[in-house]
């Protein structure tokens, strides 16, 4: 089978190594890709939201499957324009995408199935939203934009001016444009948070390794939100009774909301979770693989993920029987200086071989996330650089392995953090 993986990050990476360890895969191609990536598959510049062009380079090079990985894609629809004219693809159509896409869809959808989540209220007006806050009068509160946001639509707002920051940011000045014209007011939640990524056919549903996410830039979780500083497979607070409820109580439920919805999800569903004394309960869904969490999931997958793919594409996933390795995984974010804010581009990396990887390392996987490639050196292109991944028979050693790693690779100005997986529980 001829792949072509759509995206350019880490995720993407970790998601085209895995398929190139099928023996079922032909060629592979990423589109746009990056400059690690073009050292496991051949990739081309056609960018993750042009649906033509993604559509004419699958013509032209007769791909046999089409995997979408980010989240704008598969809201705007990439899925249905391909499978339209007869290509099978890994991921919802953009009816099934809103559940991450829009909050206000998700929140409603899990109100009217009693999924367990954040008490909430949609506001379309700022002084609205205001007004009651400050009735409410309960501090910390959550504000999150409506539509996708880059991971940076959620303020945790200590008091009522910040919320009233907040509200001015999204609804007034529009920072993420049309993202805010709506808004989520909710409870804050506490607990260990936990990630579960699920494959689904909308029949069947099957959890994977459980994960967790840094979001924060800095140590201590302090500082801006991220796309992800680094994780950590399994999550140690994920215990087995929790596992239990939540596939009672949250992942069979969702994938029958969705269907009852007339909005069947076939591909990857992301459940963002906290353990709340009240017990699991939902922070989000995404529509799509998480980006480290893809990393440290992935390698732990034994199944071919080939024979994964196509039967969620076929609606047969009850025939795969999937296996998970005992091993442990750690993710290190290394990434521009200035991230999440500005940072420059086109620094030189030292220290990766002619693949991007590691010299005699051969147990550390590097996923180039944002690196380009120019006659034969690394050069950083991008927010997050690169995810220095390792697997180890517990969590210790994996973590150990990658930081490892992370010391053996420099660029100027390089930022990372050094307390993945040292969260207290
Ligand atoms: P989201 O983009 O929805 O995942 O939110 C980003 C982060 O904000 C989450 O990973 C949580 O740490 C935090 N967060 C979101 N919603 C809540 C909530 N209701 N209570 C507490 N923390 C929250
Ligand atoms: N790492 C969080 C996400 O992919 O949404």
């Amino acid at each position: 089978m001829d792949i072509l993986v759509i995206g350019g990050g880490g995720r993407e990476h970790a998601i085209v190594r895995k398929l190139k360890e099928s023996p079922k895969v032909g060629k592979l191609y990423c589109t746009p890709g990056n400059g690690g990536i073009s050292r496991d598959a051949e990739c081309a510049p056609v960018g993750a939201m042009d649906k033509d062009g993604v559509l004419a380079f699958a013509k032209e090079h007769k791909v046999d499957f089409v995997f979408v990985a980010p989240d704008d894609p598969l809201a705007a629809g990439m899925v249905d324009h391909l499978e339209a004219v007869g290509f099978k693809c890994f991921g919802p159509n953009a009816k099934a995408a809103e559940i991450e896409s829009s909050k206000v869809f998700s929140k409603n959808l899990m109100k009217k199935y009693g999924i367990p989540t954040a008490a909430y209220e949609v506001f379309t007006e700022q002084g609205a939203a205001l007004d009651y806050i400050k009735e409410q009068g309960k501090y910390p509160v959550v504000i999150k934009a409506d539509g996708l946001a880059l991971g940076k639509g959620v303020v945790i707002a200590q008091d009522a001016g910040e919320a009233e920051k907040a509200l001015q940011s999204m609804m007034g000045e529009k920072i993420f444009g049309e993202s805010g014209s709506r808004v989520v007011v909710e409870e804050f939640l506490t607990g260990p948070e936990v990630t579960v990524l699920a494959f689904t056919d909308g029949e069947t549903l099957y959890p994977m390794a459980s994960s967790m996410d840094h979001k924060q830039a800095y140590d201590g979780d302090k500082g801006p939100n991220t796309g992800g500083m680094g994780t950590i497979s399994p999550n140690p607070a994920y215990t087995p009774e929790a596992e239990k409820r939540c596939m009672e109580e949250i992942f069979l439920p969702t994938m029958k909301a969705m269907n009852a919805e007339g909005r069947r999800f076939k591909g990857c569903l992301y459940f963002g979770l906290m353990l709340t004394p009240d017990g699991p309960k939902v922070i989000e869904y995404n529509s799509r693989f998480g980006d480290p969490e893809a990393q440290v999931v992935l390698p732990r997958l034994e199944t071919d993920l080939v024979d994964i793919i196509t039967a969620v594409a076929e609606e047969r996933l009850s025939e795969v029987e999937m296996k998970w390795s005992d091993k442990a995984c750690a993710c290190v974010v290394m990434a521009s200086g200035g991230y999440p804010g500005s940072y420059p581009k086109g620094i030189e990396i030292e220290g990766l071989d002619a693949d991007g990887q590691i010299p005699g390392k051969p147990e550390v996987t590097v996923y180039h996330a944002g690196t380009k490639l120019e006659n034969g050196k690394f050069y950083t292109n991008g927010g997050r650089v690169l995810g220095l991944t390792a697997l180890g028979a517990d969590l210790e050693e994996a973590l150990q392995k990658a930081y490892e790693a992370v010391g053996q690779v420099r660029f100027e100005g390089a930022m990372f953090r050094k307390d993945i997986g040292r969260r207290k529980l």
